[in-house]
């Protein structure tokens, strides 16, 4: 079952077996694994340190072994130390003598840098295809709300009016930058570990560029110690991942205060909330609780490497085996957070009336009061005085600025004229608002088409 037993005279001990062994979590990149061994045997033979017939067969035979896994014919089996141990033993099985040459010019130390390197690049593809279904959902939003007006807060506090296109937005942007993030880090990762042997390179004549093209990466990286101790890309993704991760739970902590009785902007789709044991009017919001919850799982992962990295001589330690299961495990939290936001945004229902109801209300559109006056030749600071005691004069007469009669205006200052219901209207407050990136509904109308423009192109 070993591949090291040789210099061994006793069993190891059981208990250590299992402590050591990776097998119950790295058999999760077996397709990887074999992938990387298919490269490296093309590679020893086009050196000429196997044959053609060898070749020929070990290929055969970690071919036949992945159709095996895939069909359901052949399981891994956890008594091995891990899935690198498990498919070599496969392959000696299966082809006899051949199957001894594999190993030749490599470590399992070289060998589990690639397989998570082929892991990852693959995972981020695919979180990167999951963002980009997120972002489409949340231009259609976008797209039919140009004139949803609600209010947009500062402090959780009434602020200024906005649309639900522009609100929506903000996370378009932030969802745009983790697609970027995540391309990045496969900029950067794309070099190949194997070759670097179990530190030192080897003494073979490796044709390290051959098997770096043949796995689709720019080239081999320049240092084999750093070849098999670098995890960079591990840390640089779990730190994208985290990014990602409080973007989604700030929106699900604004989902949860929508969907809350005293906003009611939202209504869950049945399908996407759940009820209570006890209280029968519930409908709870519980899948923004859980994506905010598992938030904090994600960030624990990323602490958690970068605690075991950070004190580790050159070059591989067995420490770093510990970067699996909690990689494994945020890249399943964050692929299932990001699908359920999308779900669960994509089928919800905005209660425009009562969005745009909020908007009205708390002296939203003071600000555009004081423009007014400033538009008459008023000083801004002054204009700010003087609407400040118009709001008083609202609070104390129980009115909004848009009910305060001309007199009381004019009282306070005589500059109002009846051109100041138009001025502070929701519809002006927010369309006049057109510079880039502001909510009025031209610059809105250009950002979609950027926006339209971006998830068109291939990327
Ligand atoms: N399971 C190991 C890991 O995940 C594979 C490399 C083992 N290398 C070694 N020299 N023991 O890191």
């Amino acid at each position: 079952m070993k591949l090291w037993g040789g210099r061994f005279t006793k069993e190891t001990n059981q208990l250590v077996h299992n402590f050591n062994a990776s097998i119950a979590f790295d058999q999760r990149f077996y397709r990887q694994d074999i992938q990387g061994s298919i490269a490296h045997t093309e590679m020893l033979e086009k050196q000429g340190i196997i044959s053609k017939d060898e070749r020929d067969l070990i290929i055969k035979g970690l071919s036949d072994i992945l159709e095996d896994i895939e069909k359901g014919h052949l399981t891994i089996s956890e008594e091995y130390e891990d899935i690198h141990s498990f498919v070599e033993s496969q392959l000696i099985d299966k082809i006899g003598e051949a199957g001894k040459k594999l190993h030749t010019g490599r470590s399992r130390n070289d060998q589990v840098a690639l397989d998570m390197k082929l892991y990852i690049r693959e995972e981020i593809n695919e979180l990167d295809l999951l963002l980009k279904n997120l972002l489409k959902t949340i231009h259609n939003i976008m797209k039919e709300n140009i004139e949803t007006f609600m209010p947009g807060f500062t402090h959780l506090q009434k602020a200024q009016p906005v649309t639900l296109s522009h609100h929506m937005g903000a996370y378009f942007e932030m969802f745009k930058r983790d697609r970027s993030r995540l391309s990045d880090i496969k900029k950067r990762m794309n070099t190949s570990p194997l070759g670097s042997g179990a530190l030192a390179g080897t003494t073979y004549p490796l044709d390290r560029e051959f098997s770096a093209l043949l796995l689709g990466f720019d080239s081999p990286n320049l240092n084999s110690m750093d070849g098999v101790s670098d995890r960079d890309y591990v840390l640089e993704l779990l730190s994208s991942l985290s990014i990602i991760m409080m973007h989604l739970s700030r929106l699900s902590e604004e989902i949860i205060i929508w969907n809350s009785n005293e906003y009611q902007f939202i209504e869950l789709d049945d399908a996407y909330s759940t009820g209570s044991s006890i209280m029968p009017q519930k409908k709870n919001p519980d899948i923004a609780e859980l994506v905010r919850g598992k938030t904090g799982r994600v960030y624990g992962a990323l602490m958690s490497l970068l605690t075991t990295m950070k004190g580790l001589p050159l070059a591989y330690n067995k420490d770093m085996q510990e970067d699996k299961e909690l990689t494994f495990d945020a890249i399943d939290t964050v692929k299932g957070c990001i699908a359920l936001s999308d779900g669960m945004l994509s089928t919800l229902k905005f209660n425009k009336d009562i969005m745009a109801d909020s908007a009205t209300k708390g002296f939203i559109n003071a600000t555009d009061a004081a423009d007014y006056l400033v538009n008459k030749g008023v000083a801004f600071r002054d204009a700010h005085s003087i609407i400040g005691q118009l709001v008083l004069a609202c609070i104390d007469k129980g009115v909004s600025l848009d009910k305060l009669s001309l007199e009381d205006y004019k009282a306070i200052c005589p500059i109002f004229d009846d051109d100041i219901y138009d001025a502070i209207s929701l519809t002006t407050c927010v369309n006049k608002r057109n510079t880039i990136g502001a909510p009025g509904k031209k610059a809105m109308a250009k950002v979609i088409e950027l926006n339209e423009e971006y998830l068109n192109k291939e990327q």
